[in-house]
């Protein structure tokens, strides 16, 4: 399908789903609060990869936290669950970092899906996304 329409209004702050898109996995995620600070703390520096990733903004976003959501809705992450070193699916809330860990060779990404740790080259990539309600997104 060329887009998907999900329904997160059970997912509760900490909670997330994964939906099948394009044929890869998609995660959505009702990040917590700690998440979101962590996320925010960052500073861009610090990152490996300093662009957003993000399909909804320039090309050459920079990586900060808003950059990697969507105004107004900073708690909600929608990323491509997909390593961006050989394509493995990380596991969610694990690592160092609290956000995404791959278990394929040890990449570590933080709560905003950002690449902090191991051989992947790339934050993991936000796909085109809108909220058509405040319980309904739209992929792609
Ligand atoms: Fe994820 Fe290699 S595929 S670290």
């Amino acid at each position: 399908l060329a887009s998907v329409e999900v329904d997160v209004s059970s997912l509760q702050p900490g909670s997330s789903l994964i939906v099948k898109w394009r044929g890869k996995p998609v995660v959505v995620r009702n990040r917590t609060e700690k998440e979101m600070k962590d996320g925010e703390a960052v500073s861009l520096s610090d990152l490996k990869d300093p662009i957003a990733r993000n399909a909804n903004l320039p090309a050459d976003a920079p990586a900060t936290d808003a950059n990697r959501t969507t105004p107004g809705k900073e708690a909600w992450m929608v990323m491509v669950q997909v390593c961006t070193h050989l394509g493995c699916i990380p596991l969610g809330q694990e690592g160092d970092f609290g956000g995404w860990f791959c278990p394929c060779h040890g990449s570590q990404y933080d709560t905003s899906g950002r690449i902090r740790k191991g051989p992947a080259p790339e934050n993991m990539a936000i796909p085109v996304f809108k909220f058509i309600s405040d319980t309904k997104i739209l992929i792609g």
